[in-house]
């Protein structure tokens, strides 16, 4: 069965300060990491063997996900001392197993994506057309902000262009795509090589067969801090969700998609607003709390009040959404 590998090594830029102490694919969407979700999907899809490509805060995935038994998956970790880009990650990643003669195709998730299309179909696509590389593509309303990828009525690639004014296609890579080893092999090991920049429009120049899957589904890149509390809202729905071993205490009131981790603690009289409060969190009575990310294991004081706010065990620092 085809191999996973989750590209979760990235810095996090734009999500900064929520991504400070925590790497993107990390942080909670409706009281689960993104990362698991992406685990939980490739598994459903029959991948039981999953890489993850890491780099920056590498250190948070493995007590988080140990050897993947819990979730009846096999998990690998590859480091990169310096950030290999997308590419370089793919091909330091694959090096952990034998790729080069691997019968296997390889799925690859950017890690930073929410994404409800149908994995074993974008594989079995791929598989139909003997394709080199497939790629989830998905429609957005306005491509402007992101390179378009036109194919034929086949759904073959005919090009990948950058970020234009007037794009051809509505049609954009959705970060999921699927490799034969063959293309994994030429990817040069030991460099920083961006697949979105460099591999695809290679690939597509020297006319291998690369097709695009095409699947409207639930679709989101949680790369921004309004994106990632619009992801955990749409998990959530408008009221709230708690985490096991969580304690509410009386007079609250949880609103706007708010989620609790696993094992928090909410005081009496408050009102909690569209707001991620991770695992272990103790909040005291009276406060007043909205649009807001705490932390795993911070604490708010009685009677605080934290409007738009990122507060970790050390840090209490300004988010706008
Ligand atoms: P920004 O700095 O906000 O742009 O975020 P980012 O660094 O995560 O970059 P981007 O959103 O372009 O990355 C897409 C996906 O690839 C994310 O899941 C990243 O974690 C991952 N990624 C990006 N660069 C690298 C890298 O050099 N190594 C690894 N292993 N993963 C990467």
């Amino acid at each position: 069965m085809a191999i996973g590998i989750l590209l979760v090594g990235g810095m996090g830029t734009r999500l900064k300060p929520l991504t400070n102490q925590t790497p993107k694919p990390m942080l909670p969407v409706g009281g689960l990491p993104v990362t698991e979700r992406q685990l939980l999907a490739a598994k459903k899809a029959g991948i039981n063997t999953v890489i993850l490509a890491t780099s920056y805060l590498s250190e948070i995935f493995t007590p988080y996900f140990g050897d993947g038994s819990k979730w009846g998956m096999k998990l690998l970790y590859a480091v990169e001392e310096v950030p290999l880009g997308t590419g370089g990650a793919i091909r330091n990643a694959a090096a952990l197993i034998d790729f080069a003669d691997s019968k296997e195709e390889f799925v690859i998730f950017n890690g930073d994506v929410l994404s409800g299309h149908d994995i074993a179909a974008q594989l079995a696509f791929h598989r139909a057309n003997k394709a080199d590389a497939t790629l989830h593509l998905i429609e957005v309303a306005d491509a402007r902000a992101f390179g378009c990828v036109p194919t034929d009525a086949n759904g073959r690639v005919l090009d990948f262009l950058e970020k234009m004014e007037n794009p051809v296609t509505n049609a954009i890579n959705a970060g999921c795509y699927i490799f034969n080893s063959s293309v994994i092999s030429e990817i040069p090991a030991g460099k920083v090589v961006s697949i979105e920049r460099e591999t695809f429009p290679q690939l597509v120049k020297s006319a291998r067969p690369v097709f695009g899957y095409s699947e409207q589904s639930y679709w989101l890149d949680i790369g921004t801090p309004a994106a990632l509390f619009k992801g955990s809202r749409d998990i959530v729905g408008a009221g709230f969700l708690a985490g096991l071993g969580s304690k509410i205490g009386e007079g609250s009131l949880l609103t706007g998609g708010t989620s609790i981790g696993l094992g928090s603690r909410i005081g009496a009289n408050c009102t909690i607003t569209n707001s991620i409060i991770g695992d272990g969190v103790v909040i005291g009575d009276n406060c007043t709390i909205a649009d807001s990310f705490l932390l795993h294991n911070s604490n708010v004081a009685a009677d605080s009040e934290i409007l738009g706010k990122y507060i970790s065990p050390t840090e209490n620092l300004p988010i706008s959404l």
